[in-house]
């Protein structure tokens, strides 16, 4: 197990949820952190509660993740500053659910942006360097269930989540050589600010039902982010965060007949609930 004491982590998505619980998790731990969010207040906030608890905040960005400009800026500030990192951790992200006729092309172009042009924005602005001091390291992305499993009504989410995984399937060989690790989470529901922030393309009425029904089934960010550490420590690759998605995924790589009959059954599911006063 690596002592994580004294690394350079740089982390997205610090504001709330999943990211802010890793941050804590991780200052605990004596990590030295580089935190952002587009959410500055809650950046503040999460920097505090870091520093109230002993932890070390080098330095904390409101910034948006899909802005390369700005990414790059601060990844220059953080490397002249304190040189390359020892971990990166791509969190921050935003979902949708709609019927593909109900989007805009806005829709596709702001979750693209978000969450997979953030994620490449984290891996091309700190990688590089990285690889050049030549100490190893670790890179961790958030992707989800809908970046494995085929959801209904994801068909955008999907899109940046599997391209999420599959950029990280393929760093995780390519970088073996530098010594830099790649893990990727895949979490189930999780009680975070995006159960409210999701954006659901249906009636009010709906989206409440649904939304309520997701805390009811969902974990919470610091166990994901206790996972996200176990990973780190244990250099573990796929992370999935619940046994009935773990099982899913069984289905689907060993049993697809079951799978198929599954996803249908879902879809009908989802649909008359999103659909019913839509
Ligand atoms: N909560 C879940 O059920 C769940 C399930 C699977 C995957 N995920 C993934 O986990 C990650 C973290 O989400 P969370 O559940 O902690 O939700 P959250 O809303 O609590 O946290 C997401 C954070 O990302 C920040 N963010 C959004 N857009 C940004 C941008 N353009 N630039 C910078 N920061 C931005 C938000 O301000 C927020 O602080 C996301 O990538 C999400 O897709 C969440």
């Amino acid at each position: 197990m690596r002592d994580l004491s004294g690394k350079k982590v740089f982390i997205t998505g610090t504001a709330s949820g999943i990211g802010r619980s890793t941050a804590i998790s991780l200052g605990a731990l004596g990590c030295r952190l580089f935190l952002t969010d587009i959410n500055e207040d809650g950046l503040k906030k999460t920097s505090e509660m870091i520093a109230n608890a002993g932890g070390e905040v080098c330095m904390a960005k409101a910034l948006n993740v899909a802005d390369y400009q700005v990414m790059s800026e601060f990844a220059k500030e953080i490397h002249n500053g304190y040189g390359s990192l020892d971990i990166l951790i791509n969190v921050a992200g935003i979902a949708l659910f709609s019927q593909i006729e109900d989007m805009q092309h806005s829709d596709w172009e702001k979750i693209i942006n978000v969450n997979l042009w953030g994620v490449i924005h984290g891996i091309e602005c700190f990688v590089p360097e990285m690889i050049r001091t030549g100490k190893g390291g670790h890179i961790v992305s958030v992707s989800s269930t809908a970046g494995i499993i085929g959801l209904p009504w994801h068909a955008a989410y999907a899109a940046t989540k599997h391209a999420v995984v599959g950029i990280s399937e393929v760093l995780r060989y390519d970088l073996r050589k530098h010594d830099i690790d790649v893990s990727v989470i895949c979490p189930g529901l999780v009680n975070t600010g995006i159960v409210q922030t999701v954006d659901i393309h249906a009636s009010q009425k709906s989206k409440e039902k649904l939304q309520n029904s997701f805390i009811k089934f969902a974990i919470t960010p610091e166990k994901v982010a206790d996972m996200i550490i176990d990973a780190i420590h244990t250099r573990k690759f796929l992370v999935i965060t619940s046994l009935d998605i773990k099982l899913l995924y069984f289905l689907k790589r060993y049993c697809f007949t079951l799978y198929h009959l599954i996803m249908l059954y879902m879809t009908r599911v989802l649909d008359k609930i999103l659909r019913r006063d839509g």
